[in-house]
């Protein structure tokens, strides 16, 4: 293929967040429109996309060192077209361009823009959009499927976030909160499972937030505990599961539909950050620690067996020894389930970059870290210990890579558990007794008839 023209062969590599993932997926469709085919060989791609985070600065380092390899890319193929886009794209805009090697800069509001500026690129113009939106939702567009197995997809409910906590670099290469309207998010979970899917994560930087009003009528107004109730209705065979909460935000009628629906899992990720006040307030989470305390006291009385998962900064601007130990005790009190853990790393043009000096040394962040990593080790086992002799309701995911005479999938608390493959497939539901634990598996046998425990 040379420039200029359309179609031709896209190879797209993601980085991020699953609203990447997912991101991608609309990319691809948007192309596929066009005539462009999906490559999983670079050497044969006509385009090169990378979908990029700037979440942390070794995530954009990362970026670096494979724009260096589309380089030589290039060296073999002169007509080969490399696109950045995402979050990267956003943040540093044609700063990209500079090096020769990228011809594209797309950000996550301008895929719609994709196929024009394909046309338009030739190695004297490179193309750049970079303009957010305040209305895109990608509503309209199917995305296609990139995962594997068929089994699991990820829906995205909402884009951009509101809420500028003070490290986070999303609001400014995301831009604005926006709801996507409920019709086409139902429409497309439908469509999911009438096309063999059994599980769907519905996704945003705080789902919690998620609220659509209705251009004709308020009757039609939507929240996210009534989204989550409208989506786990399409059929009992349809999983539901949700990401991000945010803690601030979670609400009891969140809580009470999981509840009241077998279908939704019973997981929540509800990112922590901190266990210090002084901390959290900083950080601007809008929350205090004894408020995240009684959140997971709700969410228990509620739903006794929920799974609780959390993210974990160390090493945030001014963080003291007992902040630190304010982390570790809260991590202590809940018992998180897992857990997402990150030394502080400083982007540039948020809040806290302009506020507060990244004053905490990087070998007192990397001990707070491997300390913070060595606790919830311990609370995984312990967790997943407590599992022993329960029954879960699996939907299984694929075939164990260690053995491939077994299976795994996820039980509604999230945990994975792997079990003797027994003539069972891919994509269905079966029932596991859990024998034993690592930190990270619940070693399972089948049961037909065991009782599943809890509300799955
Ligand atoms: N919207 C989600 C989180 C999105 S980013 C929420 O608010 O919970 C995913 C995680 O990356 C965050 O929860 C946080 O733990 C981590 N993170 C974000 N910015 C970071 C930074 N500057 N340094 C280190 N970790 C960061
Ligand atoms: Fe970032 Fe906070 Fe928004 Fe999450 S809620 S994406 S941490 S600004
Ligand atoms: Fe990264 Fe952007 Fe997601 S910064 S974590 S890809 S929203």
């Amino acid at each position: 293929m040379s420039r200029g023209k359309t179609g031709g062969k896209v190879y797209i590599e993601t980085y991020g967040c699953q609203m990447n993932v997912n991101d991608s997926e609309v990319m691809l469709s948007i192309l596929q429109d066009e005539g462009y085919v999906r490559t999983e060989e670079i050497g044969e791609a006509d385009v090169i996309l990378a979908n990029t985070c700037s979440i942390r600065d070794n995530a954009e380092q990362r970026i670096w060192g494979r724009i260096e390899q589309f380089r030589l890319q290039k060296k073999n193929r002169d007509n080969v077209i490399i696109g950045i886009t995402g979050c990267m794209a956003e943040r540093l805009k044609d700063r990209l361009l500079d090096n020769h090697v990228v011809d594209i800069v797309a950000g996550p509001d301008s895929y719609r823009d994709l196929p024009r500026m394909l046309k338009a690129v030739t190695p004297d113009s490179p193309q750049i959009n970079v303009l957010l939106s305040h209305e895109e939702t990608y509503a309209d567009i199917t995305p296609v499927r990139m995962d594997k197995n068929g089994v699991s997809a990820f829906i995205s409910i909402m884009r951009g976030c509101n809420n500028v906590c003070s490290y986070c670099v999303v609001p400014y290469t995301r831009g604005a909160e926006r709801s996507r309207d409920p019709k086409t998010i139902i429409r497309e979970a439908e469509d999911l499972f009438s096309r063999g899917y059994k599980e769907v994560c519905l996704l945003g930087q705080n789902v919690d937030s998620y609220f659509w009003k209705d251009p004709d009528t308020a009757d039609n107004d939507m929240n996210f505990a009534q989204l989550l109730e409208a989506v786990a209705k399409i059929s009992p065979e349809f999983r539901v599961r949700f990401s991000t909460s945010h803690p601030k935000d979670i609400s009891d009628e969140v809580i009470y539909t999981m509840a009241m629906y077998d279908n939704i899992c019973s997981h929540i990720h509800l990112p922590v950050q901190s266990g210090s006040n002084a901390m959290l307030e900083k950080m601007r989470r809008k929350y205090t620690r004894e408020w995240y305390l009684e959140r997971v006291r709700k969410i228990r009385s509620v739903i006794p067996d929920c799974g609780i998962t959390t993210d974990v900064i160390a090493g945030f601007c001014g963080e003291t020894e007992e902040d630190h130990r304010d982390t570790l005790s809260l991590m202590e009190e809940v018992g998180f389930d897992s857990a997402f853990m990150f030394q502080y790393s400083e982007r540039p043009g948020t809040l806290a970059a302009r506020k507060y000096p990244d004053d905490v040394p990087e070998e007192v962040k990397t001990r707070r870290l491997n300390e913070i990593i060595a606790l919830q080790n311990r609370l995984s086992l312990e967790s997943n210990r407590k599992e022993i002799g329960k029954v879960h309701r699996v939907l299984i995911e694929g075939t164990s890579k260690r053995n491939s005479g077994e299976l795994f999938g996820r039980a509604g608390n999230n945990k994975v558990c792997v079990f003797p493959a027994e003539g069972h497939k891919t994509g269905e539901y079966v029932d596991v007794e859990v024998l034993s634990c690592t930190s990270a598996t619940l070693i399972s046998r089948l049961c037909s008839t065991g009782k599943v425990s809890g509300k799955e």
